[in-house]
């Protein structure tokens, strides 16, 4: 069982340079919340509680207003800095303490998905036990992705950063299950010619040992990138579009909490006086109409 999760919420946001100089890009709006809500929702939806959230050096402060350890989502959040944005597996050297002997779920803080077999996806997937396994999701541009090559059995026979030229369109998504042996693999690996520790290395640690599955999110679903200011506004614009028209939120943080059973209507209305008068407020006060 997976009960654990971390979100990778700190990064250079170079890309995004100059709305990230101040603000780190998990704290940006995608449309109406911020970034960080939307992977927090897929954590809660793969019905995980206890989550660390890792962030920049001396931004701890900005994420604690917005998402607080002591909050009404009936979760554990907890906190911890990352010194230097040295690559995604320091997530769980910065994370041992909290991860302890148990599995883990990683989540990049800028990953949207989005798809109505999401849920059973992430459920099914939450009795995980051992290995490591990744989410696949097809792309037009592999070449800007770590890309991975399955067998008929859905094993990944091979995993490839950024390929120039390839057959394969599955892209490796933000979103993986990993045991606890993720720790030592991760202490053990150096830094690539970029400087930083590679995810795709610690995949393949996994890989080696045949230990490394794949679960396909088909083109019903919706993995959207956040990385650069174009990608960014499409991804507002989806949730925009798909919100106006449905009339219901994605990444609605209580909802998802109440309708897990986490939290009660009471937990909703402080949560309405902790956002004050808005849209937000005004959905939540649908919920336990
Ligand atoms: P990236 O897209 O690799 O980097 P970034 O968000 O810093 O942006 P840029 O490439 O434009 O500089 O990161 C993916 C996610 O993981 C993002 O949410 C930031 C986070 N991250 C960390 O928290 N720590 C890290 O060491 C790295 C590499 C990423």
């Amino acid at each position: 069982m997976i009960r654990k999760g971390i979100i990778l919420a700190g990064g250079r946001g170079t890309r995004m340079s100059p709305l990230t100089k101040a603000v780190n890009k998990q704290l940006l709006p995608l449309y109406d919340k911020p970034l960080i809500f939307y992977p927090l929702s897929i954590l809660m939806l793969a019905g995980i509680k206890n989550i660390l959230i890792i962030v920049n050096k001396g931004q701890l402060n900005q994420f604690r207003k917005i998402l607080p350890e002591k909050n009404h989502l009936g979760i554990t959040i907890e906190y911890k800095e990352q010194l230097n944005p040295a690559g995604l597996p320091q997530a769980f050297t910065i994370g041992e303490k909290f991860i302890g002997k148990d599995n883990v779920c990683l989540i990049l803080g800028d990953n949207f998905f989005y798809g109505q077999s999401l849920t059973k996806i992430l459920k099914k997937n939450s009795n995980f036990k051992l290995g490591a396994k990744v989410f696949l999701h097809p792309v037009k541009t592999p070449q800007n992705y770590g890309v991975a090559f399955l067998n008929n059995k859905n094993k990944v026979i091979r995993l490839v950063e950024k390929p120039k030229k390839t057959n394969s369109n599955l892209a490796v998504t933000g979103l993986y299950f990993f045991d606890n042996n993720v720790i030592e693999f991760s202490k053990k690996l150096r830094p690539s010619k970029r400087g930083e520790l590679e995810i795709i290395d610690l995949l393949n640690r996994y890989k080696i040992k045949n230990k490394l599955k794949a679960e396909l999110i088909g083109r019903g679903g919706a993995w959207l990138d956040t990385g650069n200011v174009k990608d960014y506004y499409n991804a507002s614009n989806f949730i925009s579009t798909i919100e106006s028209r449905q009339g219901l939120k994605i990444a609605c943080l209580e909802e998802i909490a109440f309708n897990n059973g986490w939290i009660k209507k009471g937990d909703i209305l402080e949560s309405i006086r902790f956002y004050g008068n808005c849209d937000y407020s005004k959905y939540l006060k649908s919920i336990i109409a």
